[in-house]
């Protein structure tokens, strides 16, 4: 359980965003609607976002909610870039701890991002979910959110 605050009720999430997403092949179309659907299901979620892979080492901004975020993150960079670069999730309880973390609102006090792979298992873009308590995120909910990545976008 999360720090005895509500977490989102992901089996419905997921059917949710299954239902809302089905039939579709758009890569946008699939993260716009995840994006707004995970942003919304929960208060500790303040910034929603992917960052997409658009070249070697490089991912830009895709579709998010909340406040501006930077356009451009280089893999070597930031909790994005090592979620990237790793092909690993990043729960990050204090980015402040995290060396190189890049602070696109100052607000942010936690973080986690996962990576986001396509049916052939190419890594196509990671997700960030940001946060401005310190130590929001659990393994559960890394655990929850790769379940419906892998649902939405390695759909054969
Ligand atoms: N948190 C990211 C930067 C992007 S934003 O916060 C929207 C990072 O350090 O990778």
């Amino acid at each position: 359980m999360t720090k005895g605050r509500p977490v989102p009720d992901y089996a419905t999430l997921a059917k949710t965003i299954q239902s809302l997403t089905e039939g579709e092949d758009d890569t946008v179309a699939l993260m716009a609607t995840v994006t707004c659907e995970v942003h919304h299901s929960d208060d500790r979620f303040d910034w929603t976002g992917f960052y997409r892979v658009t070249g070697p080492e490089m991912l830009k901004i895709g579709p998010y909610q909340g406040g501006h975020g930077c356009l451009q993150i280089p893999f070597a960079r930031g909790v994005c870039g090592a979620a990237a670069r790793t092909g690993q999730v990043q729960l990050v309880a204090d980015v402040d701890a995290f060396p190189g973390h890049i602070a696109c609102a100052s607000s942010t006090r936690s973080e986690l991002v996962l990576p986001v792979k396509n049916a052939a298992g190419d890594l196509i873009a990671v997700f960030d979910i940001d946060s401005d308590q310190p130590d929001a995120f659990s393994q559960g909910d890394a655990d929850a959110l790769s379940a419906i990545l892998r649902d939405v976008f390695m759909r054969p």
